[in-house]
């Protein structure tokens, strides 16, 4: 009796050590329009804390509430959104060693603005699931609030690219007209810098953002919501029309590298991923989800 109970005890210990020892790389989750911080996106804080005992897991809440994180999805100038989320994240002492970004739907592109403007501490892997890295040019879904986004709507018809329109409005400030490319990059205060579009460009947002492990795309393959849904690979509207998309490899932001997708690929650090399905329709708990991006990426 006394040897199995010092057997069973044994083992605890072990699996206890073990915990301890193989914490696994914290997670900070950002949430997409119409979304907050622990809304529908939390089914993947609960799914990681259950699969890996002892993982940190926050996710990005702008404002004191859900109410004002849910606005701040509409009508708070991203350039401030990544602003006060680097804030968070420096502040957060489970964060201070580094951290892997997931970003869903327009939370992909707002962290990897974070990876780009504020690398410190390290951000890992970056998994961007259904980001609009070039932006939208429709809005055929909008999500959350039918009275805000027709107010949304409004805005962008009025002018996505009035000043007072790109200063408050997060939907304006990816909005991307390839039928006026220049006024695109003259004037989005967000999406054409992130990506470097302006002149003299700046190196060292490639230097910020080549610090990454992993930039981990997710496109959806059935998406029905980003328009074109290829925005999540970086890729956009041929300058002029709105029907035919470029390949990512042939764009002057790959090839001159602007902002080290280049290097990145080169080095086999920036992964490409298509998912069956519509925006943001996976299964947490399926098989996808796992072998191409729990396993890899935040497995250890
Ligand atoms: C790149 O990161 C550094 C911190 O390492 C930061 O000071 C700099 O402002 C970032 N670059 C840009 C363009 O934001
Ligand atoms: C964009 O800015 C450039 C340089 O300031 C200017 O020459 C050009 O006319 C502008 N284009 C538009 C459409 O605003
Ligand atoms: C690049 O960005 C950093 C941080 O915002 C800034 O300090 C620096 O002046 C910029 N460099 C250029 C060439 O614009
Ligand atoms: C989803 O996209 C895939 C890949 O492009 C395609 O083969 C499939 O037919 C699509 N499914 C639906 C329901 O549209």
């Amino acid at each position: 009796m006394k040897f199995i109970q010092c057997f069973v005890a044994i083992i605890w210990l072990f699996t206890v050590i073990q915990t301890v020892i193989t914490v696994n790389t914290p997670v900070v989750m950002y949430h997409g329009m119409g979304d907050t911080a622990y809304g529908s996106i939390n089914s993947v804080k609960t799914f990681l804390e259950d699969k890996f005992p002892g993982i940190y897991v926050t996710s990005i809440q702008m404002g004191n509430n859900a109410e004002e994180d849910f606005l701040s999805s509409y009508l708070m100038n991203l350039n401030k959104q990544v602003e006060t989320a680097c804030a968070i994240i420096k502040a957060d002492p489970h964060l201070k060693n580094g951290y892997n970004g997931i970003g869903f739907s327009q939370g992909g592109q707002i962290l990897r603005a974070i990876a780009q403007r504020c690398p410190e501490p390290p951000m890992k892997n970056l998994i961007s699931l259904g980001g609009q890295h070039q932006g939208v040019y429709g809005l055929p879904k909008c999500m959350g609030s039918i009275k805000i986004c027709n107010y949304v709507r409004e805005m962008l018809n009025f002018g996505a690219y009035v000043r007072y329109v790109q200063d408050n409005l997060v939907q304006a400030e990816f909005w991307h007209d390839p039928l006026q490319e220049d006024l695109y990059r003259n004037r989005s205060i967000f999406l054409a810098d992130i990506n470097n579009e302006k002149q003299p460009r700046n190196e060292s947002y490639k230097i910020n953002l080549t610090r990454l492990k992993n930039l981990v795309l997710v496109q959806f393959l059935n998406d029905t919501i980003v328009q074109p849904k290829e925005s999540s690979w970086f890729q956009f509207y041929n300058q002029g029309q709105a029907k035919i998309v470029y390949n990512l490899r042939d764009s002057p932001l790959y090839q001159e590298d602007w902002i080290g997708l280049k290097q990145l690929d080169q080095t086999k650090r920036l992964k490409l991923l298509g998912a069956i399905g519509d925006h943001l329709q996976f299964h947490v708990h399926g098989k996808w989800f796992e072998d191409e991006i729990v396993q890899p990426y935040l497995s250890t």
